[in-house]
Formats: C-alpha cells, structure tokens, sequence
C-alpha cells in the first residue's frame, strides 16, 4: 500500500517534469484555433489567409523561416500573399507563436 501511494507520486512528479507549460495548455492546433488563426485559415484551404499547407510549401527549406514567420504573425504581414493584410497578434507570447509556427511549417 506504502509503496503504490509512492510509485503514484513518482508517476505525478515525473509528469511535471516532462510537461512544459504549452503541453499543459493544448496542442499546437488547439492554440491556433484558441487564438482565432483558424478563423482566417486552415491546413488545406484558402480562407482568408492562405492554407497552412501552402505556408509550409513556401517555406520549406528556407533556414529563417521560423523566425520570419513568427515575425510576421506577432507584427502582422501584408503583400506576402495577397491583398489582404493579417492583422497583427499581441495576445501571444512569443514562444507560443513559436510554438504555432513549427507546427504550420510541418503540415
Ligand atoms: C483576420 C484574419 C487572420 C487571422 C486572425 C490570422 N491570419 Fe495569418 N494571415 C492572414 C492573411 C490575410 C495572410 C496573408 C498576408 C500577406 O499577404 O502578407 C496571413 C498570413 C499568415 C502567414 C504567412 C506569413 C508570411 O510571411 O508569409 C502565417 C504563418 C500566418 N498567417 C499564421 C497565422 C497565425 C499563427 C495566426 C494566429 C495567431 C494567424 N495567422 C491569424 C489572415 C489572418
């Protein structure tokens, strides 16, 4: 009985260790729709703003292309794609955008 109360509190410890605060939150997907990017995209279709899938095409292989886009996304970006400007998103920190970003360039 001691010991089970202990390997359930191994278990609980190591999975703080391992969760860092994003895995906490959601997946990257879950944070793009919390914060309305899926609203003016998705991974397959032009919404308002281009398919991800096209993003990851574009920049495949490019070795800056993370920090671009994540440029892009807190600052806004207008011309890359079109005419119609991406607002710009304060909301995020920036590691989320980061976060957000990996994930679009691997769709
Ligand atoms: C109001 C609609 C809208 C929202 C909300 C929005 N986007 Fe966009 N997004 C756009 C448009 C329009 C473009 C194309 C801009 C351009 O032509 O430069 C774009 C472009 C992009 C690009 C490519 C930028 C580049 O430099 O090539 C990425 C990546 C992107 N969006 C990710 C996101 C993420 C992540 C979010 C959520 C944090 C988000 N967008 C929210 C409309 C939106």
């Amino acid at each position: 009985m001691r010991s089970r109360v202990f390997e359930a509190a191994k278990g609980l410890a190591l999975c703080a260790l391992l969760a860092t605060p994003a895995a906490w939150a959601a997946t990257p997907e879950q944070m793009a729709r919390d914060a309305g990017c899926l609203s003016c995209h998705s991974i397959n279709e032009k919404v308002v703003g281009p398919a991800y899938k096209l993003v990851a095409d574009k920049y495949r292989g490019q070795s800056d292309a993370v920090s671009h886009l994540v440029q892009s996304v807190r600052n806004g970006s207008k011309g890359a794609w079109g005419r119609i400007p991406m607002p710009a998103n304060n909301s995020l920190a920036e590691a989320e955008v980061k976060t957000i970003v990996e994930w679009v360039l691997a769709r």
